[in-house]
């Protein structure tokens, strides 16, 4: 059967995936004692998206001012910026027991719910942003790292005196460093073949690798299953390359290197950003091919979430198969990549 919302009451203090030891932080969220299933609102106002390296310095200073706003809850609310950093340790670092299967520990990543679990939880930390300042048609900028326009740290991330800053980043990729799709702890040997290379492997990522569905979206994940049954391109490609490249700035990756401290960055939320856009553009791509998975075990897998009031609601992995219909939009960028036929 479906992965379905884990019982809030049994979460437990997980582990760090990357030493595997307990983690010394909690990460559970705040209780709550009523649970409401989502319905998507009409979308009256759409939310739009930019690219990082084209927003203006009005946008950056909107996000700043909501970043601002959200570090400036209260600890104990659920729409503070460290509650919302730990949603996704929670969900990654096997503090929940598997609904159904108590013998199971709940890790969304390397399965087939990886697009899907994302986009749910951008959805809310966007829809908070935009809460906090008064503006329904915010929406979290992407890192366009798919585009060699896009391929350095957008700036505003860069300002030491940003809410949008952290330390702990691996200071030899600030820019003007280029990020590598194929980055896995070591520098590239030859730099000027990186922006070939990530051409090709965003290529390889989108096209030329994913023959069945399980390629691109990861293998299948239910109640009983185990943790990572494995995943699909984006993720284990440029998705985690990036992870890598951004963190490192400890021994065990974080803050953006590891799981339970990666939602702790910034940056992680315009990382995904461009993961949930790329998901978007390759069901454009498929023309009249299968686009999503038919059956009930994916449809109908829930997870739970705070929304933007604070409201603990339970959402379904069909409510997101259209963006549009989520009511946000992407900016429309060149895809150089797609041209790029190795
Ligand atoms: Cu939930 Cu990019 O990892």
């Amino acid at each position: 059967s479906p992965i379905s919302a884990p019982d809030l009451s049994k979460c437990a203090r997980g582990t760090n995936l990357n030493t595997q030891q307990p983690l010394d932080v909690n990460c559970c969220p705040p209780p709550s004692q009523k649970i409401i299933d989502y319905k998507l609102p009409p979308v009256t106002k759409m939310r739009f998206r930019p690219a990082a390296h084209l927003a203006s310095q009005e946008y950056m200073a909107k996000y700043e001012k909501a970043v601002a706003l959200m570090k400036a809850l209260p600890e104990d609310d659920p729409r503070s910026f460290m509650q919302q950093a730990n949603v996704h340790c929670a969900y990654c670092n096997l503090t929940y027991e598997q609904t159904g299967d108590p013998s199971m520990r709940l890790q969304i990543h390397n399965s087939w719910h990886f697009f899907p679990w994302h986009r749910w939880y951008l959805y809310f930390y966007e829809r908070i942003l935009g809460k906090l300042i008064d503006d329904p048609t915010f929406g979290l900028p992407f890192w366009n790292w798919d585009n060699p326009s896009g391929i350095v740290m957008p700036n505003m991330f860069v300002n030491k005196d940003s809410p949008l800053f952290n330390p702990r980043r691996n200071q030899d990729h600030l820019p003007p460093a280029i990020t590598d799709l194929n980055y896995a702890g070591k520098p590239t040997t030859d730099p000027s073949k990186i922006i070939p290379n990530n051409l090709t492997e965003m290529y390889s990522e989108m096209i030329r690798n994913v023959a069945t569905l399980e390629d691109f979206y990861g293998a299948k994940y239910v109640t009983g299953s185990k943790p990572d049954p494995g995943p699909g391109t984006v993720e284990r490609g440029s998705h985690t390359a990036l992870h890598v490249w951004v963190g490192q700035a400890t021994p065990s990756g974080e803050d953006m290197g590891n799981f339970y401290s990666a939602g702790r960055e910034s940056l992680f939320f315009s990382h995904h950003a461009n993961v949930d856009r790329l998901w978007s553009i390759w069901r454009g791509l498929r023309g009249s091919k299968a686009k999503d998975f038919a059956e009930s075990d994916w449809l109908n897998a829930n997870f739970l979430f705070y929304d933007e009031n604070a409201q603990l609601v339970r959402v379904k992995v069909a409510d997101t198969l259209e963006n549009p219909k989520m009511g946000y939009v992407f900016q429309e960028v060149d895809l150089p990549w797609l041209k790029n036929r190795p």
